[in-house]
């Protein structure tokens, strides 16, 4: 399947740019589409495992889903070893693993299975939750003035115009949350009303879409523009970045 060779893509991307430590990170993409009735109909590995809330938009869909504490540096070279087919059951309210080994999917599956069932349900075609841990975004996140999605989207998208284009419709902050937890699900899933890319404080980066590359690289740009921030102010000068004028002419320019 050409989507598993674009997933491993993307994860040798987040690790070139050293934003996949150990097992930093995760990925879903729902395959549905892309799989033969027959392949979809593949037996199960393994009993059904309960989900702890009931994704029913996502009823028969099939997942490729990164595995629990597996290395993006490893699932680049392979993914069936560090990722697996997962799914969901009639009901929505259990998973199966159906190929190709028994790897248990990653911790934030929860997150991950309610925001598909939260796009899927209001009509979206995000295909794509994609989870990583950019030192700089983070680093941003550190800092309480920053929590707030206008102020943070405002500075990011003033350092290059390619921000505001690439990620039009800004950046949600969730406070923190303990990874895995329903809790981070849902305060998730209230961001997603109004932006596809989520900053966890303290914690990493979500971002949600049609394709996984544009996922990652809505996240490269936010990212550079972090660095011009940084760089500006390590170089000991405050950015001035981007007019209101300037950036609203790329909403006319660009139809945003
Ligand atoms: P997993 O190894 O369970 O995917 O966890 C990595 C992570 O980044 C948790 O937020
Ligand atoms: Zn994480």
């Amino acid at each position: 399947m050409a989507e598993i060779g674009r997933i491993s893509e993307v994860a040798g991307y987040l690790w070139e740019k050293g934003w996949a430590e150990r097992n930093g990170g995760n990925i879903s993409v729902n395959v549905t589409d892309l799989l033969s009735e027959e392949e979809r109909g593949m037996p199960a590995l393994c009993d059904p495992v309960p989900l702890q809330e009931a994704v029913t938009a996502l009823c028969g869909h099939v997942f490729f889903v990164t595995g629990t504490g597996k290395r993006m540096r490893y699932v680049c070279r392979d993914a069936f070893c560090n990722g697996s087919l997962i799914r969901i059951s009639p009901d929505g309210t259990s998973f199966e693993i159906i190929a190709t080994q028994l790897i248990p999917p990653t911790s934030e599956l929860p997150s991950h299975l309610m925001m598909h069932n939260y796009l899927r349900a209001s009509g979206k075609k995000n295909r794509v939750v994609l989870h990583t841990h950019p030192t700089d975004l983070i680093g941003l996140t550190h800092c309480k003035p920053f929590l707030d999605s206008e102020r943070i989207t405002r500075l990011l998208w003033s350092m290059i115009p390619e921000c505001r284009i690439i990620v039009p419709r800004g950046i949600g902050i969730v406070p923190y949350e303990i990874p895995g937890t329903l809790e981070l699900a849902r305060a998730t899933i209230k961001q997603l009303e109004k932006h596809d890319v989520v900053f966890w404080e303290k914690h990493g980066i979500l971002a949600v879409g049609d394709d996984i590359i544009e996922c990652f690289d809505a996240i490269d740009t936010l990212s550079k523009s972090a660095q011009i921030f940084f760089s500006a102010r390590m170089a000991g000068y405050e950015p001035e970045g981007m007019t209101d004028r300037q950036l609203d002419d790329l909403v006319t320019a660009f139809n945003l």
